[in-house]
């Protein structure tokens, strides 16, 4: 071998043993990151890189980071030893992910759901001064779950959330019962103070508490309504946003996470809309009407961002995209758990009250990764044929389309192949928009998964889809968020391919566009 040819391949050698050792201390440092590609993982959606998740907690917004605590078992893949997991990222969409934030204290107690709030001037005494002279840190307060009792306690930490102590003088608020739960703090400016709302859970119960420091806690008032519900109200939460965008006119918006009797069947978010004056809270929503966040059977356990910049002005959340029929029994491997996409709240009037909506945060707009198709004014065949000419198909897709039509039935088959197909379709004789898993996938694991989630529109003459699919999960807006659906899927991975239908009838596509969307973790 020349001479040349040896030391070139010397240093092709040395560059592959190099290239080796960089992959081997990429995986080393990143044991978190390193796959992020098994079956079934979600591609632009968080989930832990290895073990149980349920709710998200302490959602907050602090130095340029957007921080998501979850309730996490770290020793397994099933509900247990909850602790709260930690990630941050800088767009709430490519999430690093940090070790445990806090832990179960074995033998004592878990911790369960809670907020995180910044307390900007230390207010709690808790907080380091830095040499900047910023005296800020981050408060964290949870449920301290021990075999039957549940207070609150605090945490906080002055590193940016890598770290956390907990609170000396913790239980900071302590009604003396088993289901005392999931605190949700938030700076109420009016009187200068901080609010706690927790729920009394097999009370069906929200309670109300104050604080000037946060160490401190006053009750101030509870809420439930008069029905004949059953189960549990969990995870709370509270916040005003403006009607149609009208900031001189604003609502409170009082979230209960109800555990079972959802829409769907299992667990499901529900709210009121009415008023708050820094200790009670007044449904003005007329009895009768159950207003629903979403009608799909897998978003649950919502929390929302404290501390978003002013100048932001958006209320987000994110919830789980589980449902307590089958949480632990859903069928992936390694992990097992995902948070939905973050979504921007508001309110609207509509002639039959003031009601939640939601679209997926502007930031979303970042995972596309090129554009299938972009159609305007055709009719159903030909929407059809361009799809097909497109060669539309994939596991991580989102599509915009607004229909209308005197069909029987219009809508998507998404992820077919095989004897598999998810429907996400709209019947205009009954105003339905639904979807349909029956047969989208595997679905034996759990006998209440397998089934058809329906919404009701206002009117029929119309209908704008905003749809988001991720390897095992779809995410409908419909007609600009007035009505959301989510549920999980579990297809094989080669029913890749989606078709647009019309059954009995036609219809005519006014805009139809589908992009594939990229992965945030590789
Ligand atoms: C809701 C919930 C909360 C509780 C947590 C425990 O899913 O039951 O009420 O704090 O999960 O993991």
């Amino acid at each position: 071998m020349p001479w040349s040819m040896k030391s070139s391949s010397r240093v092709f050698r040395g560059c592959r043993i190099l290239v080796g050792f960089l992959f081997l201390a990429s995986a080393w440092v990143l044991p978190a990151q390193q796959t992020y590609n098994e079956p079934w993982r979600p591609q632009f959606h968080f989930t832990p890189p290895k073990n149980f998740m349920n709710d998200p907690n302490g959602l907050v917004f602090y130095k340029g980071e957007y921080h998501l605590f979850y309730q996490y078992n770290p020793q397994g893949t099933e509900w247990g030893h909850m602790s709260w997991g930690h990630a941050v990222s800088r767009d709430m969409l490519h999430w690093k992910n940090l070790p445990l934030a806090i832990a179960e204290v074995p033998g004592q107690y878990m911790i369960y759901s809670g907020s995180a709030v910044v307390d900007w001037h230390n207010a709690s005494g808790l907080c380091a001064t830095a040499d900047s002279g910023d005296s800020s840190c981050l408060i964290a307060v949870y449920t301290a779950a021990g075999a039957n009792i549940q207070r609150q306690h605090l945490a906080f930490s002055n590193d940016r959330g890598r770290t956390w102590k907990e609170y000396a003088g913790n239980p900071i608020a302590d009604l003396k019962q088993p289901d005392f739960r999931d605190p949700k703090v938030f700076w109420y400016e009016v009187q200068k103070k901080w609010v706690m709302v927790a729920v009394l859970a097999d009370e069906r119960k929200a309670v109300f508490f104050d604080s000037r420091d946060l160490r401190n806690w006053t009750f101030r008032s509870s809420f439930a309504i008069e029905s004949n519900d059953k189960g549990q109200w969990e995870c709370p939460d509270l916040f005003r946003l403006p009607v149609d965008g009208d900031s001189r006119n604003k609502k409170w918006v009082l979230i209960v996470n109800r555990n079972p009797g959802a829409p769907a069947g299992g667990t499901g978010t529900r709210y009121f809309v009415g008023s708050f004056d820094g200790a009670h809270f007044v449904n003005e929503t007329p009895a009768g009407g159950e207003l629903w966040a979403d009608y799909g059977k897998d978003f649950y356990a919502t929390n929302s961002f404290s501390d978003l910049p002013e100048k932001d002005g958006r209320r987000i959340w994110i919830g789980w995209i589980s449902n307590w029929q089958y949480a632990n029994r859903e069928p992936t491997a390694i992990w097992r758990g995902a948070q939905s996409l973050p979504r921007e709240l508001g309110l609207a009037q509509f002639p039959d009250g003031i009601r939640l909506v939601q679209k997926p945060i502007a930031e979303a707009k970042a995972l596309r990764e090129r554009a299938f198709l972009e159609l305007s004014n055709v009719s159903v065949p030909m929407a059809i044929e361009a799809m097909h000419v497109a060669n539309v198909r994939g596991e991580a897709l989102e599509i915009e389309a607004e229909f209308s039509g005197e069909a029987k039935e219009i809508g998507f088959r998404l992820r077919k192949g095989g004897n598999e197909e998810t429907l996400l379709g709209f019947t205009p004789e009954n105003k339905e928009v639904f979807v349909d898993r029956t047969r989208s996938g595997l679905v034996s694991f759990a006998p209440e998964f397998s089934g058809r989630y329906k919404a009701i529109l206002r009117q029929n003459s119309r209908l704008r889809l905003h749809a988001f699919l991720d390897r095992s999960s779809l995410e409908v807006f419909v007609n600009d968020g007035e009505l959301v659906l989510t549920d999980r899927i579990y297809p094989s991975p080669g029913s890749d391919e989606i078709e647009l239908y019309s059954d009995r009838g036609t219809g005519k596509v006014h805009s139809l566009s589908i992009w594939k969307l990229g992965s945030t973790w590789h």
